[in-house]
């Protein structure tokens, strides 16, 4: 029998619209919490068990850098075993780190580890500058000298020691890369500005279940009492909020009622309450979120901002979903700049949206959709594109979707699963 191609190997997806959507999906495991805590085992030079990663392309990414610096890692069920026992240096090779931005974790981890790493310049989704000058200027205050030699970024730290940090914005990946730096580090460091998603919370339980001694993570005051020995441990991470967020607003722009099983309820409030105002019925329970959509949805003012905030990164989804919204919409991006990247191929399908400048949308709801070719053009605005889809009348065939493929396992069975006609091609 001919086998039937892997949906996340295929470039372009193809959906039918126009069907409502009914049934339940179970979501993955979070993206942005294992990849830090994957990176932070380098710290335990031991063997640990991370369940419930998600098998995307950026957790393989990290898989193989790990495996390049020499751990032993693999995947059993929903888990990847890592034993770090043989990381002898910090050099990251070039492809592994410009296809990946959260490499950049293994900065912080590595410097821990080993005391001096080499590596490109991180990579990432299209979405602007990101710059990293918060990371390195925090690292400096412990230690780190960074010099750049043939386009390479090395840094030294001959002792890392605690330091008092303010960060002027609350940067995840910065405040990741201070604790895994402080937690290696000699003496105290007093973090303030720190960043409050809930993946960082995740990082500093990881790294406290491997002994080390984090205080005050999920507020903005995190203090690390470092130079504690580690050991490997079994730890679990949280559903993916990003995840369980767009199949939520993928219900509330296409009709009908969803469960998303072990959606994690407690970090959504923000966009639980997004949900509200849009008129669509959200019921918690334990086992996860049950929203069920409005006859269309209402228009929202949504402003982007840091945790506890709406996030960024359902910035995209948010406004496909307002494209067919009942009234006019604004939304606000605070966070990255090149977040509409969407515009055109949603006006392409017949959407009404004017950008009254670099950061301010407005969305005038219009009665239909329409399907047509768009393209992806990054992870978080692909997945928009996908829910535009569902939403429009006849068929919408979204190509470059290697990029979605980087943050959801299998957005098609996910859709197919809720009824929805969507097939990669
Ligand atoms: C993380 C998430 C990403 C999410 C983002 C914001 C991961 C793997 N990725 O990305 O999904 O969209 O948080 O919630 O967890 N900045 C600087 N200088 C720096 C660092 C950041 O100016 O040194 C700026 C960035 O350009 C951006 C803003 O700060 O405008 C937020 O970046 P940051 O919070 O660091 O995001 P990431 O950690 O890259």
């Amino acid at each position: 029998m001919k086998r039937k191609p892997d949906d996340a190997f295929m470039d372009s997806i193809r959906i039918q619209g126009g069907i409502a959507l009914q049934g339940k999906v179970r979501i993955q495991g979070s993206k942005n919490a294992s990849l830090p805590v994957l990176a932070a085992t380098l710290l335990t030079g031991e063997g640990s068990f991370i369940r419930n990663c998600p098998r995307i392309a950026d957790v393989h990414s990290m898989v193989s850098l790990l495996k390049s610096l020499g751990c032993i890692v693999y995947w059993q069920e929903r888990g990847i075993f890592v034993d770090s026992s043989n990381v002898r240096k910090g050099v990251m090779p070039r492809e592994a780190v410009t296809g990946m931005r959260s490499s950049l974790c293994l900065l912080g981890a590595l410097l821990g580890r080993c005391g001096e790493v080499n590596m490109e310049h991180p990579g990432g989704c299209v979405i602007g500058e990101r710059p990293i000058d918060l990371h390195l200027s925090a690292l400096k205050q412990m230690g780190v000298a960074f010099s750049e030699e043939k386009g390479q970024l090395k840094a030294v730290a001959e002792r890392l020691h605690g330091a008092y940090i303010v960060l002027p914005f609350p940067s995840v990946g910065a405040t990741e890369n201070i604790i895994l730096a402080g937690v290696a580090a000699e003496g105290e460091t007093i973090l303030e500005g720190a960043a409050r998603e809930p993946e960082v919370l995740t990082l500093c339980r990881y790294l406290n279940c491997c002994g080390a001694c984090i205080e005050g993570a999920g507020s903005s005051k995190i203090v690390i009492r470092g130079g504690r020995r580690l050991c490997g441990t079994e730890f679990r991470v949280q559903a993916d909020r990003i995840v369980a967020g767009t199949y939520l607003l993928g219900c509330i722009g296409a009709g009908g009622s969803v469960f998303l099983e072990q959606a994690p309820a407690e970090e959504m409030e923000a966009v639980l309450l997004a949900a509200e105002e849009m008129g669509g019925r959200v019921c918690i329970s334990r086992e996860g979120i049950y929203v069920q959509a409005p006859e269309r949805p209402l228009p929202v003012k949504l402003v982007t901002s840091p945790y506890p905030g709406f996030p960024t990164d359902l910035q995209s989804m948010a406004l496909a979903v307002e494209t067919k919204g009942s009234g006019c919409t604004s939304i606000e991006e605070t966070i990255f700049e090149n977040r509409f990247r969407i515009l055109g191929d949603l006006k392409k399908m017949g959407a009404h949206i004017e950008q009254t400048d670099c950061g301010r949308v407005t969305v005038q709801g219009v009665e239909a959709l329409h399907g047509t070719k768009v393209e992806a053009g990054e992870l978080r605005g692909g997945a928009a594109l996908v829910i535009a889809g569902l939403m429009a009348e006849e068929e919408t065939l979204v190509g470059g979707c290697s990029y979605i493929y980087r943050g959801y396992e299998n957005i098609c069975r996910d859709f197919r699963e809720l009824g929805a006609r969507v097939t990669s091609v």
